[in-house]
């Protein structure tokens, strides 16, 4: 295997965008990725294109070859990836094997979502569940993720205002992003006193319904040196699935498929825990957040909760977590979020953050979640 750099990326903003139809959210983030990286579009190969469900969104299919085209990059190979919210962190990790194995040297890994279009985005995020056994019955992910905050509270002791905690500190964040959907600060009354949408969640503890896309660029090492890029690179990319259906798990507080592939990307890697420096995780809902950092190995369970509480995982702290404000505040198009985190991470370890830096960061770490956990993909990006 080679060892693999990213040498561009770009992003739309995020939020309602209805004035942009979907392929030109993939056309605009490709080419602020390709101006970023100084290269042409002739010399691109292959692109992987995260996407959830553009077919029920957007009623639109054949992705690839549809979003390819209006991108100026006709002819080249071109595949969309699935994985529920998670497709976005496949399609990255599928372009990274296919720089590192030597079949291509300019590999484009992108995502792209557009929720506002008239369909119904809860039923439509909801055939990531299991149809059969946990739609059928009337559950909805501010539910799933319901049940997981209240198993969290009774076998954890996580309480609401550690979950609420998470929502203020990823808004703070998210207002240092002009790329936000909600770019603006939020006080933990309002979230303790929004509408419930499932107990015990309520609006401020649930990401937004978002459009959006992003795009980085990967090749080998030694390319990415020659063009004089900053030097960041894979080290680590781990894959796990699990059952969808969060019955079919012993733990419903525990999400198992996030230590998975944290376990392979750390392995890979070569590092543990400690040295890592900042890291985006998937806080599709405030609860998710707290899960995530306890099963990546950050915290032990139930302990997440409190060191939020005690600042240690905002900007300024001990280890900073979502410095792009998260999937609560940044948004989340489902299909591009593991690319923006990667996106993010990029900028954080190029120096090039701006007002939400990390200072100082070396090592930074991207968890990209399908649906309540049946796909999670964990990179480790480092520059040197
Ligand atoms: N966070 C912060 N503010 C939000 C928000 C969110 N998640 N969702 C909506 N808002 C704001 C809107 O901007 C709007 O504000 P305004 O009146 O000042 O313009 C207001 O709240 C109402 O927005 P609306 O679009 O009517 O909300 P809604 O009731 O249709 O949807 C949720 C709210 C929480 C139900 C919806 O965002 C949701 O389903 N989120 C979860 C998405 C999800 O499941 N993703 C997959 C995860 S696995």
């Amino acid at each position: 295997m080679r060892d693999v750099a990213i040498i561009g990326a770009g992003s739309t903003k995020y939020g309602e965008l209805w004035t942009s139809p979907l392929r030109d959210l993939f056309a605009e983030a490709t080419a602020d990725c390709l101006v970023d990286a100084g290269v042409d579009r002739k010399q691109i190969q292959s692109a992987w294109i995260g996407c959830m469900s553009s077919g029920l969104f957007n009623g639109q299919e054949h992705l690839a070859s549809i979003l390819t085209d209006y991108a100026g990059l006709s002819g080249i190979a071109a595949t969309r990836v699935e994985s529920a919210c998670a497709s976005g962190g496949a399609a990255f990790r599928a372009a990274y094997l296919e720089v590192a194995s030597g079949a291509s040297d300019f590999v484009i890994a992108g995502g792209v979502e557009k929720m506002n279009d008239g369909a119904d985005a809860t039923f439509c995020l909801a055939t990531a569940a299991d149809q059969e056994y946990e739609v059928y019955h009337g559950v909805t992910f501010p539910g799933l993720y319901a049940m997981i905050a209240n198993a969290h509270m009774h076998n954890h002791g996580t309480t609401y205002d550690m979950m609420a905690h998470v929502a203020v500190k990823n808004h703070r964040h998210g207002a240092l992003n002009p790329k936000a959907q909600f770019p603006r600060e939020i006080t933990l009354d309002t979230v303790r006193n929004a509408v419930r949408v499932a107990e015990p969640l309520g609006l401020f503890d649930c990401s937004p319904v978002s459009d959006g896309a992003a795009a980085v660029l990967l090749a080998p090492v030694a390319v990415a040196r020659d063009l004089g890029k900053p030097m960041v690179t894979i080290k680590g990319s781990g894959h796990a699935t699990d059952a969808i259906a969060l019955h079919s798990r012993p733990d419903p507080s525990r999400i198992p498929s996030v230590g998975m592939a944290a376990r392979k990307a750390f392995a890979q890697a070569g590092v543990t825990t400690g040295d890592i420096d900042f890291c985006e995780v998937h806080d599709c809902f405030t609860i998710a957040e707290l899960c995530c950092l306890e099963e990546l190995g950050f915290y032990e369970a139930g302990q997440a909760g409190p060191a939020t509480l005690a600042g240690e995982t905002a900007l300024g702290g001990r280890f900073p977590v979502n410095p792009s404000g998260g999937l609560k505040s940044k948004g989340h198009p489902v299909g591009a979020t593991g690319v923006g985190q990667i996106v993010e991470v990029y900028d954080q370890l190029s120096g090039r953050a701006g007002d939400r830096q990390v200072p100082n960061a070396r090592l930074g770490l991207a968890q990209n979640m399908g649906g309540s956990g049946g796909s999670c993909l964990v990179h480790i990006l480092e520059v040197s």
